[in-house]
């Protein structure tokens, strides 16, 4: 299937940049950041080589249609009705065909679909992850409940035709939000998350924590903050708003003394199981919010060598930079996945700091999103 052949490209909301092919997509986009950044020097996007079916992250939400039907898709953008997909460039071809099995089996057991304005029905969302490396996959059923009907049965008929399948979790609630998942994961099938393979780690993907959606890209952004970083023995390393902790355990690898700090609860325990697994001693995952960290770190009056901030769309906060400016490392890696945020903020390190070329990178191939990195280097006056 070529771009322009996607069945789908007027309703879906998935992406925006539908039919123009790859090599048009990465001009506009090197245009568009070139413009924003025209104050500092830019360099050319990371592009991919091959650029569909890159998302390891695919999601289906379930919809009534008629009296006894449904429907399961992707939202269309900006509304709530629900685009129900055959073809798709950008997911990954395995998850969508658990997808396609999980359409099925809700269909002839009769699972009921939730209805979001009477409140009535059980399913909501299915989240499916690919581990690219391993080829392992996790499914999240978003339900009403924890009473999911013939549970045992539903798994068995779901693992026969899909046995790449390793765990499978229940995330029960009935709050309408735009975060999919939210509150308790049950985990109903496998022992703990899913494992990939990325830059000699073992990582671990739970059903809800943080991992980019283009896995081959990743691997270049990391690759990327490594060589900006350089992080070496001797030297403390904070990575901050760090998901499961890759950039972490990476500046550790390297043998720094590293930290982590992250909101999430479930990306932690899975970034200290990282730590274990990859038998790498030298990081510590901390729970906490990622400013009231940094304040506290300033307040101690300790200092800190090398900080990579990578928060997320919103950016981070004044009261952040401040304390980080308070502490002073000598290098900032700053990774966004929002680049006109990015932009606002620059100029609240420049006193204090030079600020480097921006890389641009496509993680987002199809749509107009591009993440860029920056390295910043303390002005030793
Ligand atoms: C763009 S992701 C980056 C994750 C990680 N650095 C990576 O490469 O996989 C942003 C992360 O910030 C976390 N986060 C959001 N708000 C936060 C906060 N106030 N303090 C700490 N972490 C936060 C999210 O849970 C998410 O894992």
């Amino acid at each position: 299937m070529k771009p322009k052949d996607c069945p789908h490209f007027k309703e879906c909301g998935a992406c925006d940049f539908r039919l123009a092919f790859p090599k048009g997509q990465i001009k506009k986009k090197q245009e568009y950041i070139e413009r924003l950044f025209k104050d500092y020097g830019v360099s050319p996007m990371l592009a991919m080589d091959d650029s569909y079916f890159y998302r390891n992250k695919v999601v289906r939400t379930y919809k009534p249609r008629g009296k006894r039907g449904f429907l399961s898709g992707i939202y269309e953008k900006g509304s709530h009705w629900v685009v129900p997909i055959e073809h798709c460039l950008i997911e990954d071809e395995g998850a969508k065909q658990i997808h396609k099995t999980i359409h099925y089996l809700v269909k002839i057991r009769g699972i009921d679909v939730f209805n979001e304005d009477t409140g009535q029905g059980y399913l909501r969302h299915v989240l499916v992850r690919a581990a690219k490396a391993t080829g392992e996959y996790s499914v999240t059923f978003v339900v009403r409940d924890k009473h999911f009907p013939k549970l045992d049965g539903f798994i068995k008929a779901l693992r026969k035709k899909h046995p790449e399948i390793k765990a499978i979790y229940l995330n029960p609630h009935k709050r309408r939000t735009p975060v999919l998942i939210e509150g308790e994961l049950l985990q109903v099938y496998g022992k703990g998350p899913v494992g990939d393979r990325l830059l000699g780690l073992e990582i671990l993907l739970s059903g809800d924590s943080f991992y980019q959606v283009n896995t081959k890209q990743a691997k270049r952004l990391y690759e990327l903050v490594m060589e900006l970083l350089a992080p070496r023995e001797g030297e403390e390393v904070l990575d901050a708003y760090c998901g499961i902790g890759i950039m972490a355990l990476l500046a550790a690898n390297a043998g720094a003394t590293a930290y982590g700090v992250e909101l999430n609860p479930t990306a932690i325990a899975d970034a200290r199981e990282m730590k274990k697994r990859n038998d790498i001693p030298n990081v510590t995952f901390i729970e906490e919010d990622a400013t009231k960290f940094m304040i506290e770190l300033a307040n101690s009056g300790r200092g800190m060598d090398k900080v990579i901030l990578d928060p997320p769309r919103t950016g981070t906060t004044p009261e952040c930079i401040d304390a980080l400016l308070t502490l002073a490392p000598e290098r900032i890696v700053y990774v966004s996945c929002n680049p006109k945020q990015l932009k606002e903020e620059l100029p609240l390190f420049e006193d204090k700091y030079t600020v480097g070329r921006i890389y641009p990178l496509d993680m987002f191939p199809f749509t107009q999103h591009v993440e860029t990195v920056v390295l910043m280097s303390r002005v030793d006056k």
